[in-house]
């Protein structure tokens, strides 16, 4: 990217951290969709490496399993050209009594310009950005998902996703407005659900949120009527609206797209579901129940995917509908438009 293009996009941004979306007003997701946009496009083959992020590290910091976030930062990273360096829990010296915070700070001292942080633990990635500021460090963190909580390069490729589907040429945040966008499952324990609610009531879209009562609390409803704590007011004027649906039948007709949610069994401690074939006779999606919706739309799912249980195999497999392989293929350039955003800002801001 030229360079008087690459300060362009980085004069409006202002964040030194990706934690939550909430804190993303609408010029944030025009501005990552855009360089998104212009990531996907560039050839994978034949020079394959961006120099954007030369000489810059990112780290890898998991407490938690992940097959996609973590591949997908770090070949976003190396696209860019940056360096990657990644840390396993169990065989570093937080089993020897190391905190966290002194971990973090041994990476930034190695160089590290970009920590990409996750933990089963809500806030985690939150606290460690706010003490590394206060010791002055100046080290960007970006939440891979905290607990709960955030997931929110998720929830801008889930975006980046739809928005292409809607409109391939100009994928911003008006291709959501006013699309019926279903989130179906395991909304209680999903970060993803919770980051895609603050991404799609952004850019205008309604939400219908679906399921059990033990899976869905009324609450959610009102989930993004006020700023979380800390933040003091909602960088969006104007949002979209929540509505809850027990049953797919009432939730799916005049769908646009329908994102469906893995049973998160490992945070689940008490007996939410009587079994999981009731689950999915209830709220599993097959062709027959998406037929509701009225006409052909796309099917999203963040992975991994319980096949049989949240969705039919044969649906998953349905290139007409799935569009979970392409949320993969979109989640490398929305990462690298983050990385970029982040570790690219400082040295242009110095140069
Ligand atoms: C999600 C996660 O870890 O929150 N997966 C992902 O990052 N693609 C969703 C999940 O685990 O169900």
């Amino acid at each position: 990217m030229r360079k008087g293009a690459a300060a362009e996009v980085l004069s409006g941004w202002s964040h030194r951290h990706v934690i939550d979306l909430a804190a993303f007003s609408l010029a944030d997701y025009t501005t990552v969709l855009e360089l998104a946009q212009r990531f996907r496009a560039m050839p994978v083959a034949g020079a394959r490496r961006l120099p954007a992020l030369q000489g810059r590290l990112m780290t890898s910091l998991f407490f938690e399993p992940s097959t996609r976030t973590r591949s997908s930062f770090e070949l976003a990273a190396r696209r860019l050209s940056a360096d990657v360096q990644s840390f396993s829990p169990s065989s570093s010296s937080l089993s020897k009594g190391e905190s966290l915070l002194d971990t973090a700070r041994t990476y930034v001292a190695m160089g590290t310009n970009v920590l990409v942080v996750r933990h089963r633990c809500a806030g985690v990635p939150h606290t460690l950005a706010r003490d590394l500021d206060r010791c002055g460090e100046r080290v960007a963190v970006l939440n891979a998902g905290d607990g709960l909580h955030s997931h929110p390069s998720q929830g801008l490729l889930d975006l980046f996703t739809l928005a292409r589907h809607f409109a391939p040429e100009h994928p911003s945040p008006a291709a959501l407005r006013g699309r019926r966008v279903v989130i179906v499952g395991d909304v209680l324990h999903s970060r993803v659900a919770r980051s895609n609610l603050w991404a799609l009531t952004a850019c205008g879209a309604s939400v219908v949120l679906c399921g059990p009562p033990t899976l869905l609390p009324a609450g959610f409803a009102s989930f993004v009527d006020a700023p979380p704590p800390g933040q003091l007011q909602d960088p969006v004027a104007e949002r979209g609206t929540i509505t809850i649906h027990r049953s797919l039948e009432e939730a799916l007709p005049g769908a646009d797209a329908v994102m469906t949610l893995r049973l998160q069994k490992e945070r689940m401690h008490q007996h939410l579901l009587t079994s999981l074939d009731s689950y999915h006779r209830h709220y599993g999606l097959n062709h027959q129940r998406l037929a509701l919706c009225g006409r052909p739309v796309p099917v999203l799912h963040p992975g991994p995917v319980n096949r049989g249980v949240e969705l039919a195999g044969e649906l998953l497999d349905d290139p007409r509908h799935n569009l979970v392989e392409e949320q993969v293929r979109n989640g490398i350039p929305i990462r690298m438009a983050l990385l970029y955003l982040l570790a690219a800002g400082e040295g242009l801001k110095a140069a």
